[in-house]
């Protein structure tokens, strides 16, 4: 279902990266950037705007940057002072290509990049448009994803609680997958309990999405999944998994899948195929 996103997403950073002179930063950007990956997040951002009729073309920067956002979380995420990953995507990982350094740099520039993107293209330009880029800059920085990774990290230390890994998740993974949902809104002057409900229903997604990749994480193979098998475990990280076992957590994220089409169910508008699309996340395998 991804796929018709995914084909004009890819277009979209191809497009950005012509634009880009030729040296090693350029390069390692778009290595990451390049590698596949399911454009979920800007996926998100399209249909988002679909629901609140959007011209599709409006939100293609808003589109990019999400994934530029993203994509620098893994790179960084990789990195052997934090989950030491060798394979992302399916291939080497960023610092295993270009040295640890270039790593950094890479996940530096592409984080400033989406924000001059959002820049540029919607803050400058109108006062919802400054208002969406506002609200992503949240979600992606220190009461946002940031966070959710320093919480990510302490729960290598510690037994975390269900609310502790709750929080955790929300922040590290439901912050960007809320605010690709919620900044189309806001661009698209939705209501203010229109807006409300896509956040709370990007936070449940977000929830739902990062249970089954600790469940993927231990069930899945490299091939599948183009990741490492079973370094959560390898490193005593809190999950899902380590908490309540594979059977409960698959439960967990049915809960979570579950809210989130309570939520959809009252907003509105046509979500049907925002929810179609829910529903098959659950029984993704990568
Ligand atoms: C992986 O995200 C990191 C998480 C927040 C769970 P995805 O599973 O969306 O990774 P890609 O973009 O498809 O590689
Ligand atoms: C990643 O969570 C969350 C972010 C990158 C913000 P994980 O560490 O579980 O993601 P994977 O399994 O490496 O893709
Ligand atoms: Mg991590
Ligand atoms: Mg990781
Ligand atoms: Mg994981």
């Amino acid at each position: 279902m991804l796929s018709k996103y995914k084909v004009i997403i890819d277009e979209i950073i191809l497009n950005y990266f012509r634009s880009l002179p030729e040296n090693t930063l350029s390069e390692s950007m778009a290595y990451s950037m390049n590698l596949g990956g399911k454009r979920l997040r800007p996926s998100l951002v399209l249909l988002s705007s679909r629901i609140f009729g959007g011209e599709e073309k409006e939100v293609y920067h808003m589109a990019l940057a999400m994934e530029m956002i993203h994509t620098y979380s893994l790179i960084h995420d990789d990195l052997p002072s934090m989950d030491d990953d060798d394979l992302r995507r399916g291939k080497p990982t960023n610092h295993k290509v270009f040295g640890e350094a270039n790593a950094i740099l890479a996940g530096d520039a592409l984080l400033n990049e989406a924000f001059t993107v959002l820049l540029a293209n919607y803050a400058v330009k109108s006062r919802e448009g400054a208002e969406a880029a506002l609200f992503i800059s949240r979600a992606a920085g220190r009461e946002g994803m940031i966070v959710g990774q320093v919480y990510d990290l302490e729960n290598e230390k510690k037994k975390a609680t269900l609310q502790e890994l709750v929080e955790c998740h929300n922040r590290k993974t439901g912050e960007l997958i809320a605010a690709s949902l919620t900044a189309p809104a806001i661009l698209l002057g939705a209501e203010k309990d229109e807006v409300e409900k896509m956040y709370a229903f990007g936070i449940q997604l977000g929830l739902a999405f990062q249970i089954q990749d600790d469940i993927l994480d231990r069930t899945s193979t490299k091939e599948v999944l183009g990741k490492s098998i079973g370094k959560d475990g390898e490193s005593g990280k809190s999950t899902y998994v380590e908490l309540f076992g594979i059977e409960r957590s698959r439960e967990m994220a049915k809960e979570a899948t579950d809210s989130c089409l309570e939520i959809l169910s009252s907003i509105n508008r046509d979500t049907r195929e925002l929810a179609e699309l829910t529903a098959m996340l659950l029984n993704r395998t990568y």
